[in-house]
């Protein structure tokens, strides 16, 4: 009778924990970049096909919903791309399709390409006006990895074809989401950029507190 409670008893927290470790956890994980000495608060998806994503906001981001942000993403593939939806859905949210550009001039290039949708297709351009400034990009072959950092202004709230949204950080709380993908993106010749993507093979959500 006691071997049966234990168990059941060693069942029941195993039960409640498991939701605990394949869950992240909201708060993030403070990092400071060397190069930029800029601290973000960081979250892990563990690869194969996994990315750390990072947030830096302004200091009154919690009393003011803020618009701009800078961002951080160490993304583990370097032939196929990252992407990260803002909204914390793959539809009606601005995305940021991420990838390793060893067409442009300097082989150490990550282009950001920022995209919308409302359906579960190839998301198009994104035509609102967020601003993305490159501060810092690496490749690292032996790692399969690539990592880019990058301030995004006018990120937080979208607009496109009528339809408007945002991320309200005075909430405390941000909706975040991210999809892996292994797969080339379809670049175009003439310089144009990104044309064509095959969907993603690992995707999720998750909740961010905002720091
Ligand atoms: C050709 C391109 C794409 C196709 C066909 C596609 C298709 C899909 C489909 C069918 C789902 C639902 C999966 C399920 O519920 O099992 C999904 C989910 C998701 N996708 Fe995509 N996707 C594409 C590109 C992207 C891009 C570029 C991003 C981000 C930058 C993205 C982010 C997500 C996320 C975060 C989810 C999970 C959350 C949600 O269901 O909204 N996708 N995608």
């Amino acid at each position: 009778m006691h071997f049966f409670n234990t168990a059941a008893n060693i069942f029941a927290i195993a039960i409640t924990l498991l939701p605990i470790c394949s869950a992240q956890a909201p708060m993030g994980v403070p990092y400071t970049d060397p190069e930029t000495d800029i601290t973000f608060s960081t979250w892990t998806i563990p690869g194969p096909l996994g990315l750390t994503f990072g947030l830096a906001l302004p200091d009154s981001a919690r009393e003011v919903d803020a618009t701009d942000f800078t961002g951080y993403l160490k993304c583990t593939t370097t032939t196929g791309w990252c992407g990260i939806s803002l909204g914390g859905a793959m539809t009606d949210s601005l995305l940021l399709v991420m990838y390793a550009d060893l067409m442009l001039e300097s082989e150490s290039s990550v282009a950001i390409s920022p995209r919308y949708t409302s359906t579960y297709t190839l998301p198009e351009p994104y035509t609102g006006n967020a601003t993305i400034t490159p501060l810092s990009t690496y490749i690292d072959k032996p790692t399969n990895s690539f990592t880019t950092i990058f301030t995004c202004t006018s990120c937080l709230h979208w607009s496109q074809n009528g339809t408007e949204g945002g991320a309200k950080t005075s909430s405390g709380m941000l909706d975040l989401a991210w999809a892996v993908s292994p797969e080339k993106p379809v670049i175009a010749a003439d310089g144009q950029g990104l044309v064509g993507l095959i969907q993603h093979e690992r995707q999720g959500t998750w909740v961010a507190e905002v720091r």
